[in-house]
C-alpha cells in the first residue's frame, strides 16, 4: 500500500516535531507544510528544502492529499479541520479539539457522514508510562483508587488567545478520563490572571469522579519550577509520574495508612496503622509518544479504525475545559456536566 500523503498546518512551536515525525515514518509521505507567516515557512524549507511549503492552507486542498494535521493556535482548530474534512480529508487536530462543544460535536457528525478519521493530538494517550500507570489501576496494584492529584507548571509560554487552562489542562483532563474511564460528575475551578489582564495563567481544577474518586489539576505558567506530575493515591499503593524524569518516571510506593479497627464500647485505643515499604521502580519501555500518535493516525486510516483520541473524547475534553472556564468565571462554582 502506498504511504498515506500528509500535509501539516501551523509550523509555531509544536508543528515542528509533527512534521519530524510524519517525515520520518515509512507509512507517511509528508508532501507539504502550510504556515500564514513567512518566516516559519522559510524554516519548513530551511530543513526540509523538498517538501511544498504554502502561505494559505486552502492550497493544500489540490495536491491529492489524504490527510492533514492541524497545528495552528486553538481558536482556528474548527474552521480549519471543518474546511478539510468538508474537503474529504482525515484530520489529525492538535489539543483542545475545539474552544466550544457545539464546534466539537460539528466536527465528529461531519467526520462520521464521510467516513473520515478525525484524530485530537493528547498525546499522553500514547506515553507508555502512562500506560503502565492505567495498567496499575485496572489490575488493582493501587487498591481501591481515592483520588489523583496532577501538577503541570513551568514559566510561560504564554498565549495571547487561550490562558492556562485550555493550553495546559488537555493534556492532565486527557490523562485522567484514559486512567479512570470514567467521566467526572462535577468540576469546579479556580484561577488568576495574574501578569496580562483576563488571561488566566494560574489554575486549579477538581474533579469529581464516580466512586467517590477525587482528582485535582494545578495548571501555572507562571512558576519558577517546571512541574510535570501526576500523583495516584490508592488503598493499597501510591503511585507518582513524573514525566521530567528520565529513567525513573514511574515510583511505586508501598506506602499506606488503615484506619483503627471499628471501636464498638468506645475505651478502645484509637491506633492507626501506618505502612512504609519499598519504592518501586518498574523499567518502562520508552518510545517518543507523538511518534506513536502519528504512527496511530496513519493505522487508523488505513484500517478505517477509530483512534484511541478520537473526535469524541475530544469533545469530553473540551466539555470539561467549558465548565471549569465557567467555574472560574462564577467564583469557583461547582459545575454538573451533562454527560
Ligand atoms: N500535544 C502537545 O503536547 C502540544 C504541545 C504544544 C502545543 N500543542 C498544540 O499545538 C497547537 C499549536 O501550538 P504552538 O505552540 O505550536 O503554537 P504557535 O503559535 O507556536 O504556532 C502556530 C503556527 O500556526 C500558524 N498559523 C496560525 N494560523 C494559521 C492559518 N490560518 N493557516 C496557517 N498557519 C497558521 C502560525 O503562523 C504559527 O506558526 C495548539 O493547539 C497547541 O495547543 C500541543
Amino acid at each position: 500500500m502506498d504511504p498515506i500523503k500528509v500535509g501539516i498546518i501551523g509550523f509555531g512551536y509544536w508543528g515542528p516535531n509533527l512534521t519530524r515525525n510524519f517525515y520520518e515514518l515509512p507509512t507517511s509521505n509528508l508532501v507539504v507544510v502550510a504556515d500564514m507567516s513567512e518566516d516559519r515557512l522559510k524554516a519548513v524549507q530551511a530543513r526540509y528544502p523538498h517538501l511544498i511549503i504554502k502561505q494559505d492552507y486552502k492550497e493544500l486542498f489540490a495536491l491529492g492529499l489524504d490527510a492533514v494535521v492541524v497545528a495552528t493556535p486553538p481558536a482556528t482548530h474548527y474552521p480549519i479541520a471543518k474546511d478539510c474534512l468538508e474537503h474529504n480529508l482525515n484530520v489529525l487536530v492538535e489539543k483542545p479539539l475545539t474552544l466550544k462543544s457545539e464546534q466539537a460535536e460539528e466536527l465528529i457528525k461531519l467526520a462520521d457522514e464521510r467516513k473520515l478519521t478525525l484524530m485530537v493530538g493528547h498525546t499522553f494517550e500514547y506515553n507508555s508510562a502512562v500506560h503502565a500507570l492505567k495498567k496499575y489501576i485496572d489490575e488493582g496494584v493501587l487498591g481501591q483508587i481515592y483520588y489523583l492529584d496532577c501538577a503541570r507548571l513551568n514559566l510561560g509560554l504564554f498565549q495571547r488567545d487561550s490562558n492556562v487552562l485550555w493550553d495546559l489542562a488537555p493534556h492532565d483532563i486527557s490523562i485522567l478520563l484514559y486512567l479512570l474511564g470514567k467521566h467526572p460528575i462535577s468540576v469546579s475551578a479556580q484561577g488568576t490572571p495574574c501578569v496580562f489582564a483576563g488571561i488566566h495563567d494560574v489554575a486549579y481544577i477538581n474533579l469529581m469522579f464516580p466512586d467517590n474518586i477525587s482528582a485535582h489539576i494545578h495548571v501555572s505558567w507562571l512558576d519558577p519550577c517546571k512541574v510535570r506530575r501526576i500523583t495516584v493515591v490508592g488503598s493499597k499503593k501510591m503511585v507518582v509520574y513524573n514525566d521530567i524524569e528520565n529513567e525513573t518516571k514511574i515510583k511505586i510506593y508501598d506506602k499506606g495508612v488503615d484506619p483503627p479497627p471499628q471501636d464498638t464500647n468506645g475505651f478502645g485505643e484509637f491506633h492507626f496503622n501506618y505502612r512504609a515499604g519499598d519504592i518501586t521502580i518498574p523499567s518502562i519501555r520508552f518510545i517518543e509518544p507523538l511518534r506513536q500518535e502519528c504512527q496511530h493516525f496513519i493505522d487508523c486510516i488505513v484500517n478505517h479504525t477509530e483512534p484511541c483520541s478520537c473526535g469524541r473524547d475530544g469533545l469530553e475534553v473540551v466539555k470539561i475545559l467549558e465548565a471549569a472556564q465557567h467555574s472560574i468565571m462564577n467564583g469557583q462554582a461547582q459545575e454538573v456536566i451533562k454527560w
